[in-house]
């Protein structure tokens, strides 16, 4: 007998890696359990950017070991199966799927593969048609005599589910087609046309079904893709006609007595002139170039979309073209998938921890493997209080989906539980501090647990972090890790303390790797921190409810911190835009004596108390909402913000039915001005918005 391993295994017959047919064997089988999770139950186990580097090591492999090469690999057929509880409907044409790329070279490979087939003079002139790969399910539309007559999901591209029923309830999916009208239109329409497309759950309509959800204690979906399947899966139509799908179109499918078709572009053009939504990102372009700027533009750009993607679709143009390139049995080769960087991983919840912040609050926290989501690292996400980790049922050891959109922070969706470990157990909210051991209180009806020791350490640190931040009185050299130093020193227990540093100037040399250069900057800091504004230093304060908007109003409407200290609730809460719950909040906090001392400190520290001048610009924009989008000549970003507020109007960051009007530069967000066309808003130009500014008058 040779030696063995640690495993027990023969060490020289064992090689380190499963041989590839195992691990072929081993990739179908998970394939399946995905696909299956994925297509039929609307429950994925796995993210969708695992699922495809599952795919990838099993073509990779396939392509190595030709030999390993079977009919029925998942690699070679398409997602999903037909539902029983829905008819079934055999597709006129098959549907596929697209094959994926994820980058500019591959995306560059696919062309030169296909360059091979047409030639590199057909290739070189080939026109693309760019689009969004709108993250829903795919779906086709019969319509006869231009009336619709059925629709049917994807199915397993040869028989899909007839949803008619449910797809009739969609607004964006015409009931009948209107050929006829438009400039290039045949006089009567097709006989018969499938027209292709996804329908789709837009984001706002997502998050507000799964408040409902929330508020009713249903399961909440894990994101817009998984809420419309659900939504479509029925079996009352009225369910589906209150989850507010939309639709848009993408491809045409059999089409009989019609038009014959030359291109792409032109076949959306019909598409839309009979009245089918579509999406007016598509662009046609002529060049590979133009086609990776697209897809980079939606890259960035893909949260200004009222709805989520997960990719771009490139499509040939020509349809001759088309023809001549054909499809594999799973995927047409005239398009490919461009997939973007998942927003959303799995990944294991390795314990839950409590952090207390400035007010006492106690926030629940999830402390992850670190995973690469949404462009950067997560290895943290809030769970935000008590009940949310009781309705995330989120638990120490379990894998969990982790999501992150753009600068939205991560958030940990759910548990992935046809993952969690055999009796596991519940996590449970600690009953005491975690830093000073005082017990947590949380009052019947609220939704935040406390820690109501005033000298909480964990308290004093945030509140003095949140003192010394950029938004308050902005003291650079003062973060969480200095403060926290000071704190253990001694030097500081409150917000006013540091204005005591310059006379504690021995005991600072004595910290270790705080030199005299930094200790003087740092000191000089503190002097210019003196001169704040008012609403700066009020936001420093850390007064309950009250924060960066509605500071510097108080110091406005008030003038001077004596006032405002000596007013009672009623009188805040008379000032326009103050609610109850901050009128009272403040109040109450200049009640108290140790906050009285802090104000007597400060003052003796000659700290600001004035409040802002009356302003000197005419206010035209008094109780106007004016939302800017892409870039102005005359005006830097916040500059136009500032334009606006300093004349008494908001400039909040999407548009509304409360958007007095939408001001449009170069590059406008897509999205803002789709909304303000649906809403009626009006939108001007940079000549509208100065006449805007110096009169108060919306003329465009
Ligand atoms: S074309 C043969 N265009 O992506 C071409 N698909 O991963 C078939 N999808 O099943 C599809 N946006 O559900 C096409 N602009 C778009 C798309 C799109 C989303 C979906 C569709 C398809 C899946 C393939």
């Amino acid at each position: 007998m040779s030696e063995t391993n640690p495993t027990g295994a023969n060490a020289t017959a064992v090689p380190l890696r499963p041989p590839a047919s195992v691990r072929v064997t081993e990739l179908r089988r998970a394939l399946a359990l995905h696909s299956t999770a994925y297509y039929d139950d609307d429950n994925p186990i796995v993210s969708d950017a695992e699922y495809d580097s599952l795919t990838r090591e099993l073509r990779d492999l396939e392509s190595a070991h030709p030999e390993l090469l079977e009919p029925d690999s998942p690699t070679q057929i398409v997602g999903g199966t037909a539902s029983i509880a829905f008819g079934e409907v055999t597709h006129l044409q098959p549907m596929m799927s697209l094959d994926n790329v994820f980058d500019a070279d591959e995306l560059d490979r696919w062309w030169r593969r296909n360059e091979k087939i047409i030639g590199a003079d057909a290739a070189a002139t080939t026109k693309f048609v760019c689009e969004l790969k709108i993250d829903g399910l795919a779906m086709s539309l019969l319509y006869r005599n231009g009336v619709f007559e059925r629709a049917a999901t994807r199915g397993d591209g040869k028989v899909g589910e007839d949803v008619s029923d449910n797809v009739r309830t969609i607004a964006a999916v015409p009931k009948q087609m209107v050929c006829g009208l438009g400039d290039s239109v045949i006089a009567s329409g097709p006989t018969l046309l499938e027209v292709r497309g996804e329908v789709f759950m837009p984001r706002e309509a997502f998050e507000a079904l799964n408040a409902r959800r929330r508020e009713s204690g249903d399961p909440i979906f894990a994101n817009p893709r998984n809420s419309a399947a659900g939504s479509l899966r029925q079996k009352d139509s009225t369910v589906t006609a209150s989850r507010e799908l939309s639709f848009l179109c993408y491809q045409l499918g059999a089409v009989e007595g019609g038009p014959n078709f030359r291109s792409h572009a032109e076949t959306l053009a019909f598409l839309g002139e009979c009245g089918f939504p579509v999406s007016p990102e598509i662009r046609l372009v002529g060049t590979l170039g133009e086609v990776i700027a697209f897809c980079e533009h939606w890259q960035h750009h893909r949260h200004t979309l009222p709805y989520d993607i997960d990719g771009a679709v490139v499509k040939v143009d020509d349809l001759a073209l088309r023809g001549e390139l054909g499809s594999t049995s799973k995927a047409p080769r005239w398009a490919i998938a461009m997939k973007f960087p998942p927003e959303e991983r799995t990944t294991l919840l390795r314990t839950i921890e409590v952090s207390v912040g400035r007010t006492g609050r106690a926030t629940p926290f999830a402390v992850l493997d670190p995973v690469f989501v949404g462009g950067s690292t997560v290895s943290m996400a809030t769970l935000h209080n008590q009940d949310t980790v009781a309705l995330k049922d989120v638990r120490p050891g379990d894998t969990v989906i982790v999501r992150k959109a753009g600068d939205v922070i991560p958030e940990v969706l759910g548990p992935v539980l046809a993952l969690r470990p055999e009796g596991l157990p519940e996590w449970v909210f600690p009953t005491d501090c975690p830093v000073c051991s005082e017990a947590l209180t949380r009052p019947v009806g609220a939704s935040d647990t406390r820690c109501t020791n005033v000298d909480c350490p964990a308290q004093s640190l945030a509140r003095i972090v949140h003192f010394a931040s950029r938004g308050a009185l902005d003291i650079e050299g003062l973060g969480e890790r200095t403060v926290q130093t000071f704190l253990d020193a001694g030097l500081l227990a409150t917000v006013a303390d540091v204005f005591a540093l310059r006379e504690r100037l021995d005991d600072l040399r004595k910290i270790e790797g705080f030199g005299e250069v930094s200790i003087q900057n740092l000191l000089a800091a503190i002097e210019t921190a003196k001169t704040r504004p008012l609403g700066n230093l009020l936001v420093g304060l850390n007064i309950r409810h009250l924060g960066g908007t509605m500071s510097p109003l108080l110091a406005k409407s008030f003038g001077h911190m004596d006032r405002l200290a000596s007013a009672s609730a009623d009188e805040i809460g008379a000032i326009e835009g103050v609610g109850g719950i901050i009128a009272t909040s403040v109040a109450s906090w200049f009640s108290q004596a140790e906050n009285i001392d802090t104000i007597s400190r400060l003052r003796a520290y000659g700290c600001n108390f004035e409040g802002p001048e009356a302003p000197t610009v005419a206010q035209t924009l008094t109780g106007m909402n004016v939302v800017v989008t892409g870039s102005l000549q005359a005006f830097s970003r916040d500059g136009a913000e500032e334009a606006i507020t300093s004349r008494g109007g908001k400039s909040p960051g999407s548009v509304s039915k409360k958007t007095t009007a939408v001001v449009i530069g170069n590059e406008p967000g897509a999205a803002k001005v789709a909304k303000a066309e649906e809403l009626g808003i009006p939108v001007l130009d940079e000549a509208g918005f100065l006449h805007l500014l110096e009169t108060g008058v919306v003329s465009f």
